[in-house]
């Protein structure tokens, strides 16, 4: 009863974190496509047969159903492999709709139209790739009206958390914080839209001022990964061996995963 966890690189283990928490019966295999990342400066095309190869390579290990924690990926891919179809029983899950959906008071599913929401001004933060694709837009304008979308490519901070160099990192938050404000002064919330983002929350949380309500997705990922799972209980595949993968070198994948998320985190070679 395996699910598939993808992302470019460290940033999906916000998400598979999350999702262990809320489903702790359920086995999570976990592919990091370090050697490939960041995705956020790729062309579509190139996002999107990464994304495919291993979305392959985790049906292999077992997995009916991948999640693509990854906003990239999500943005680039996700539509395009689903059109094209997918093997038979094998699903491929986004983290965009989960997140808009409650930035928009929404139940799953809830395809009503557009409609009024309470928040106005939304500052969204994502990598250039996510930014350009204005997936995060056309999401939105399919359940709201009225809202006011500011984003803010944030070049550079995937590059510095895959190399461990938080500080620079942390520069770089506070620089796009400050680019952003100069385009929208008064955001309501703010949107982390890629899934490394939460590991800078701190710095996000500190250079956006307590007014601004911050949304990150794992929990709300892992919330509707339940409900899915709750909904179709066969999507859970064959796999039974929890792993996290990686193309990188797993000594130095497996080092930073084990300092991010501060507990022993094993990378194997994929
Ligand atoms: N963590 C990813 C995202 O959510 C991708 C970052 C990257 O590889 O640029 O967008």
């Amino acid at each position: 009863m395996a699910v598939g966890i993808f992302d470019s690189g460290l940033g999906g283990l916000t998400v598979l974190d999350a999702v262990q928490k809320r489903l702790p019966d359920q086995v999570f295999v976990y592919l990091g496509d370090n050697a490939h990342a960041p995705y956020g400066v790729r062309e579509a095309d190139d996002v999107h047969d990464l994304t495919r190869a291993g979305v392959e390579r985790l049906w292999k290990a077992g997995c009916d159903l991948v999640v693509l924690a990854c906003n990239t990926a999500s943005a680039a891919a996700l539509r395009r492999m689903q059109e094209s179809g997918l093997p038979e029983g094998k699903r491929v899950l986004g983290v965009f709709v989960p997140l808009i959906e409650a930035l928009t008071e929404r139940q799953w599913g809830d395809n009503s139209p557009p409609r009024e929401v309470a928040v106005k001004h939304v500052a969204l933060f994502a990598t250039p790739a996510t930014v350009s694709s204005r997936a995060f837009q056309r999401e939105l304008a399919f359940r709201a009206i009225g809202v006011d979308v500011e984003a803010q490519a944030c070049g550079g901070v995937v590059d510095a958390i895959e190399e461990g160099d938080m500080i620079l990192a942390e520069a770089l938050v506070r620089s796009h914080v400050d680019a952003l404000k100069r385009k929208m002064p008064k955001p309501q919330a703010a949107i982390l839209g890629c899934t490394h983002y939460p590991l800078m929350e701190d710095a996000f949380k500190a250079a956006l001022g307590p007014d601004v309500q911050v949304y990150s997705q794992a929990e709300i990922v892992a919330e509707s990964l339940a409900d899915y799972l709750g909904r179709h209980p066969e999507m859970a595949g064959p796999g039974q061996i929890p792993m996290c993968l990686t193309t990188g070198d797993p000594k130095t994948v497996s080092d930073r995963a084990t300092q991010f998320m501060r507990r022993k985190i094993e990378f194997h070679e994929a």
